[in-house]
């Protein structure tokens, strides 16, 4: 699309680049000035490869106010774009590089909620939420394998309906907790067998994802955030091996290490606990957790 510009216009369009460019040489703040500079040097170079049109850049704006007038404070619209655009995984590989063993990290999506109920061992996140029980176990460790006994567990997904609790509008609180590893680092809770649901897509988002053909289905998961002190936080979630959406994740969230074999059983099975599920059947699922230390210079 290039190929037919003059050395006269390219060298007016480098022009302009390096202008705004220097423009920011006099920032007090160095990571600033990093940070303006690296994004005018890449936003001039994707125009100019486009050869963006007026009514192209028009769409866009028009696009991102749209995306702006979307947000508000219960709903975050530019995060879902850059979700969407696979932004928000890039920046958490950035800064949850590879250390050992540790668990990886994926979306932290928008319905988590500080303060959700804790459940002692053993207990239900699911508060009466609709969907299959499952029982989900595992312990908290660090690379070595040394237990992290009080790590805290943050657990919360969709009900069988593919709604968080937040989307309903009658106030409820439902699958979602927190609890403690034990002694032993290990910790164990009833959940719901986890089932694919669309991000939120009657906004800007959606419109775009039906423009170029993708879906806004998430692959079945189970969120977790897990907190120790002295370990980087971890925003994870564990997907259900055998999904039907599988890699096909709106979100790119997916990755082979949190694919788990949620193990199906009827209902005349019994429980880890001797919990009587009625007539229906149940799944089990083993996550083990290990956890990156906050500062990997530091040996602990
Ligand atoms: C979620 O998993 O809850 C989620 C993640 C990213 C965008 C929308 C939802
Ligand atoms: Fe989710």
């Amino acid at each position: 699309m290039t190929d037919d510009i003059t050395p006269e216009q390219v060298e007016r369009e480098q022009q302009l680049t390096q202008t705004v460019l220097r423009s920011f040489d006099q920032a007090a703040d160095p990571r600033l000035r990093e940070i303006l500079q690296s994004l005018t040097a890449h936003l001039h170079a994707f125009i100019r490869d486009t050869r963006l049109t007026e009514e192209e850049w028009n769409a866009g704006i028009a696009f991102l106010t749209d995306v702006g007038h979307t947000t508000t404070d219960w709903r975050q619209e530019f995060v879902l774009l850059s979700d969407v655009l696979g932004a928000s995984m890039q920046v958490i590989g950035v800064n949850n590089a590879a250390y050992g063993d540790a668990t990886e990290a994926t979306v932290f999506g928008p319905f988590f909620v500080d303060d959700a109920p804790v459940i002692d061992h053993g207990g239900d996140m699911a508060f009466g939420a609709a969907g299959e029980p499952c029982w989900v176990s595992g312990s908290v460790t660090d690379i070595s394998g040394r237990p992290l006994p009080g790590a805290r567990i943050e657990v919360w997904e969709a009900d069988d309906e593919g709604l968080y609790d937040v989307q309903y509008d009658d106030g409820r609180t439902a699958a979602r907790a927190h609890l403690f590893a034990d002694e032993a680092g290990q910790y164990r809770f009833w959940g719901l067998t986890p089932t694919p649901y669309p991000i939120p897509d009657d906004g800007p988002v959606g419109r775009m994802l039906r423009a170029v053909g993708r879906s806004p289905m998430r692959a079945s998961h189970l969120h977790f955030m897990v907190t120790a002190p002295g370990y980087r936080r971890l925003v994870t979630h564990i997907f259900v091996r055998g999904d039907e959406i599988g890699w096909k994740d709106s979100v790119f969230g997916v990755k082979e290490s949190l694919i788990k074999d949620f193990l199906r059983h009827d209902s005349g099975d019994v429980t880890p606990d001797g919990r009587d599920v009625g007539q229906r059947g149940w799944s089990e699922v083993r996550f083990d957790i290990v956890m990156a230390p906050s500062d990997p210079h530091h040996v602990r």
